[in-house]
């Protein structure tokens, strides 16, 4: 991150609050890129390399160098999971305290697990994430407490660099970009940093900004609050989204769509990113895989950039966090192990079997 300095909000001020987040791989995948056809490439650009595991790291790096800058002494946010993670990890570099609020029972073990290690406290709320981040809001108003969710504009300016990689690797943006879409932060500053390098010259085009939500959790696609919103892919499984707004001038402006895709086509991508290409990812993240596969199929949505690609296009799916984060996930999903005796003719029979 450090080497975007000079387009982040940052003075020589400014502690370096890192964990030398970003710079993750932009993989190419050529079994998505060969589904596609006609020419086009694939990259899938693997947000779970970062130090805890998710694209969070980008935006807290600022989110907490600025909160240290400005004398706070505690941070605290709303979380899925993810956002908790990152923020308890960079609090713990920055010897400040850390509180995160979470919708109980609905936050992935790794991730639990990650805010207890880094030494947060953590408090588990009887309600949703949107009941979770008006709290925080709240708080933030009579509490000397930063707010390290993604309505704090920091978060945004770390996240766009992921947009900045990308250009730089492809050497032009993408003509196509597919996300979750959860809270909305992450499209809209993805938005926010190709338009920054096209108007600097250092892209020659914009990306069809293309979202995808989970069926049970998608209110910017059907345009109201989802009051009681259910995935499996608890890190978007969000009703009413901060970034609503911004989100939908990402989508607008670049001639990108909005779509849903269910909890069933979200555990198949993620089997399948992981059986094919050798990339694991939470759930959430596999939304953009689901997406992609939607909009190759029979039914994707009246906007879909995909019916008019032009030959040799470019895709970028960004997959926002490990596979690890979630192991419950994936022990119900796949495969149990084969019991066997400490025997080579056994195992030899076991496995041809
Ligand atoms: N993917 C993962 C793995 C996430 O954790 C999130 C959001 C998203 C996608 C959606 O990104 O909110 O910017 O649209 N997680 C937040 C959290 C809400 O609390 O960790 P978004």
């Amino acid at each position: 991150m450090a080497r975007w300095r000079e387009f982040l909000p940052v003075t020589d001020a400014t502690p370096f609050i890192s964990l030398n987040e970003g710079s993750t791989p932009l993989i190419h995948s050529p079994k998505l890129s060969a589904r596609v056809g006609r020419g086009c490439e694939v990259f899938i650009k693997y947000e779970g390399l970062n130090p805890t595991g998710s694209f969070k790291d980008r935006g807290m790096t600022m989110a907490l160098s600025k909160a240290v800058e400005a004398g706070s002494q505690a941070v605290i946010c709303a979380s899925t999971g993810n956002t908790s993670a990152a923020a308890a990890a960079y609090a713990a570099r920055a010897g400040v305290a850390c509180i995160v609020l979470l919708p109980a029972g609905k936050i992935a073990f790794g991730k639990l697990a990650q805010a207890f290690m880094y030494g947060a406290k953590v408090v588990a709320i009887e309600g949703n994430f949107d009941d979770a981040l008006r709290l925080v809001r709240e708080i933030g108003e009579t509490e000397p407490i930063a707010i390290v969710n993604s309505i704090n504009p920091f978060r945004l300016e770390g996240q766009k660099t992921a947009s900045f990689e990308i250009i730089e690797v492809l050497g032009d943006a993408p003509d196509i970009h597919v996300l979750p879409v959860g809270n909305a932060g992450n499209i809209s500053a993805y938005w926010m940093g190709y338009r920054e390098f096209h108007k600097l010259g250092r892209a020659t085009k914009l990306p069809k900004m293309t979202g995808f939500q989970a069926a049970g959790s998608a209110p910017i696609f059907y345009g109201k609050v989802v009051e009681k919103p259910d995935t499996i892919a608890t890190a978007i499984r969000i009703g009413n989204p901060a970034s609503w707004d911004m989100a939908n001038a990402a989508i607008r402006d670049s001639g990108g769509s909005i779509d849903i895709v269910t909890d069933a086509e979200i555990l198949f991508a993620q089997q399948w990113l992981a059986a094919n290409e050798g990339i694991f990812v939470e759930p959430a993240s596999a939304a953009s895989i689901a997406g992609l596969f939607k909009c190759l199929g029979s039914a994707p949505c009246a906007t879909c950039p995909f019916p008019q690609i032009a030959e040799g296009s470019k895709i970028v799916c960004t997959v926002t966090g490990h596979g690890l984060k979630d192991p419950d996930i994936a022990r119900e999903q796949c495969g149990s192990v084969i019991p066997a005796k400490a025997d080579k003719t056994e195992i030899l029979r076991l496995i041809a079997g």
